[in-house]
């Protein structure tokens, strides 16, 4: 029997390369081809423990350019996708929104353009899986979760984008008969997480003693996930989610900022020796991001009682083995945010 191919793109990223490994590893009899751009935030270095697989192929390449994507599923007879690549970073969608159009909206069509017309006789046997965010659905009062029939209602040019996409994604299960299904996740932390989001950023610069630039009055709330329990949820709803449907995806774990970065001064203090307290006199409040969603949860009921999914880590542990990974690994972190990274740091913090 032909072996099920399967494309993930945006492999080399945080979350990719999380659910890269864990189906090269627990899928040998898959064909796996990790499909990504390389642009700032993919980094094989995330995948240097399964390059040699068997079953494991690297392709670099563009989800925006149309005839690339085209000539791959004609050459490559993909079974499945699970679409990750994409801009995802929410200050950056702020100042350049039109880059987050072009590669999560022109990118997720061009991806179900070509699945459409190389599995159009067989539609019901291949699936297309589009990997989203909780940020679609806006921002929660003090009170309520966000479930798969909260209307959306997004605010920043990345929210919007990723919304767009969503509603192609559905447009073509609606129109054409696309085998569909999609996730919608919370914040995700653990390794190899780029240097630009809350987790990474303040590890970083609490190892250099640089301020932590909290935004606003730093009460905003979110709702973390470990990266390897979406990657076990991306599993699970990639082989066992029912046709055009939506799941739900996180921790039931919220915190408001400040008390999140409370807890990871502390974690920091103990891992490097330090007095404590001292990281907590580095957090210095400035300027709020523009749009700044208030608070997002998630209710993952479905996915639980339909699929069986449930986190396996409490926080207060994926915190501690966040933080070791990053300390154990500073050439990956030295790499990362060496060159551009300085340029962009200037540009996002110097003004605030
Ligand atoms: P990331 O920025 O770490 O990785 C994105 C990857 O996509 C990178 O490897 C990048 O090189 C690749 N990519 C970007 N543009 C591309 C293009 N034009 N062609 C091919 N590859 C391209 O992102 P992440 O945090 O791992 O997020 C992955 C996905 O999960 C995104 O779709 C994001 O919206 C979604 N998501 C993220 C979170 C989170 O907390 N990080 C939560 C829910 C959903
Ligand atoms: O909810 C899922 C989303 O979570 C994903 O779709 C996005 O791809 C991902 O980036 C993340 O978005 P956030 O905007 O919530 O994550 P970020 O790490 O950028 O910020 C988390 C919170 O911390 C947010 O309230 C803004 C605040 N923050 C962030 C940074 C980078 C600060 O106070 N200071 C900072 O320097």
């Amino acid at each position: 029997m032909a072996k099920h191919k399967l494309l993930i793109t945006g492999g080399a990223g945080f979350i990719g390369s999380h659910v890269v490994r864990l189906f090269v590893n627990a899928y040998p009899d898959y064909d796996i081809v990790n499909l990504d751009k390389l642009t700032y935030a993919g980094n094989l270095e995330n995948l240097k423990d399964i390059e040699n697989k068997p079953n494991y192929r690297f392709i670099k390449g563009d989800i925006t350019d149309g005839d690339f994507i085209q000539n791959l599923f004609a050459s490559e007879h993909f079974d499945g996708v699970i679409h990750l690549a994409a801009e995802s970073h929410v200050d950056r969608s702020i100042s350049n929104p039109l880059a987050f159009v072009v590669t999560n909206v022109v990118g997720t069509v061009n991806l179900l353009n070509a699945a459409l017309a190389h599995w159009k006789d067989d539609l019901s046997q291949k699936r297309f899986y589009h990997v989203s965010t909780d940020e679609v659905y806006g921002s929660l009062g003090d009170t309520g979760l966000f479930t798969e029939t909260t209307p959306y209602d997004p605010k920043s040019p990345y929210s919007a984008s990723k919304a767009s996409s969503d509603h192609f994604v559905r447009a073509y299960h609606n129109t054409y008969g696309l085998n569909v299904v999609l996730s919608n996740c919370s914040n995700n932390y653990g390794p190899h997480q780029f240097p630009e989001k809350l987790i990474p950023l303040f590890i970083n610069n609490i190892k250099h003693n640089k301020p932590l630039p909290v935004y606003g009055d730093g009460k905003y709330t979110r709702d973390w996930l470990w990266v390897e329990d979406h990657a076990t949820a991306i599993d699970v709803v990639y082989h066992k989610g029912r046709i055009g449907e939506t799941y739900n995806v996180g921790g039931f774990n919220e915190w408001q900022n400040i008390d999140l970065i409370k807890v990871l001064c502390k974690t920091m203090d103990e891992k490097l020796g330090r007095e404590t307290g001292s990281s907590e006199k580095l957090i210095t409040y400035v300027k709020d991001r523009a749009g700044h969603d208030r608070r997002y949860a998630i209710d993952a009921t479905k996915i639980n009682q339909e699929l069986g999914w449930a986190p396996s880590l409490q926080f207060e542990e994926g915190i501690a083995k966040t933080v070791d990974w990053y300390l154990a690994n500073e050439e990956w972190l030295d790499h990362v945010t060496s060159g551009a990274y300085q340029q962009y740091y200037e540009q996002q913090y110097d003004q605030r």
